[in-house]
């Protein structure tokens, strides 16, 4: 497996692989609840889960680029704050290059409020080998499947639809792996009507790719210094 080359700026990873941040240096968690919480909807929507016939309600959320976890920890968090206690959070991500452990636990430190989490899934984490990884914490009502691997090799293995997708790969410029039209067929697969997603990039090739795969998009505000951002839902 080969782990994420970083270089540190102020505490905050920066990607020597593809020279880019992982998220905004401004505020990355506020980055995080404004991009992919807020434009998902997701506090009302995890408020809404009801019990079902079937059993107890999951959300699913898929997203492309686990990173350091952020957005995982962030949807976590509001997560266990707004879903009613019976309900559970399946989140699934992929990952070409996993930061080590050192790493990991490093850029997590910044984020107090996650600490707990990051040490339950420390040892998990520790062990990832490529391919699929099942990862749990919070008394099993938060589920991580982690695949380790190329996004165009993986993601055909995902046999689960989305409720939310963070689509998080670095800027498209910088990583077309993550943004290419294949994937988004892909992505369109594991939707269903009312599958939302969001986006921190307004580019206009990841526009048209998310419309012909069969999803209203609109422009929305960015945070902070990006005046613009992609949201939307699978129609
Ligand atoms: C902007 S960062 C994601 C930030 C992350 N969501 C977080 O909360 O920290 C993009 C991530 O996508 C990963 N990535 C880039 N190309 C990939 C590919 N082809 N397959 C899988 N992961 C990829 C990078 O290694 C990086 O960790």
């Amino acid at each position: 497996m080969q782990f994420a080359e970083l270089k540190w700026n102020n505490q905050q990873p920066y990607s020597l692989d593809f020279d880019d941040v992982y998220y905004s240096v401004d505020n990355g968690l506020a980055e995080t609840d404004h991009v992919f919480i807020h434009h998902n909807q997701l506090i009302e929507r995890f408020k809404q889960l009801v019990t079902l016939a079937s059993g107890s309600p999951t959300f699913t959320i898929i997203e492309t680029g686990f990173g350091t976890g952020l957005n995982f920890f962030c949807a976590v968090q509001h997560f266990l704050a707004h879903a009613p206690a019976n309900a559970s959070l399946q989140f699934i991500s992929t990952e070409c290059a996993p930061l080590t452990l050192a790493d990991f636990t490093k850029a997590n430190q910044h984020w107090l409020v996650f600490n707990k989490m990051v040490s339950e899934l420390a040892n998990t984490y520790s062990q990832l080998t490529d391919g699929l990884n099942k990862l749990s914490c919070c008394d099993g009502r938060i589920k991580l499947d982690l695949w380790i691997g190329d996004i165009n090799q993986t993601f055909p293995q995902i046999q689960t639809a989305a409720d939310a997708w963070f689509l998080d790969g670095f800027a498209p410029s910088k990583n077309g792996d993550m943004w290419s039209e294949n994937l988004f067929q892909e992505i369109a697969r594991l939707s269903q009507t009312n599958t939302t997603f969001s986006t921190f990039t307004s580019a206009g090739q990841v526009k048209r790719n998310l419309q012909a795969a069969g999803f209203k998009v609109s422009k929305v505000k960015g945070f902070g210094r990006k005046r613009e951002m992609l949201s939307g839902a699978y129609l």
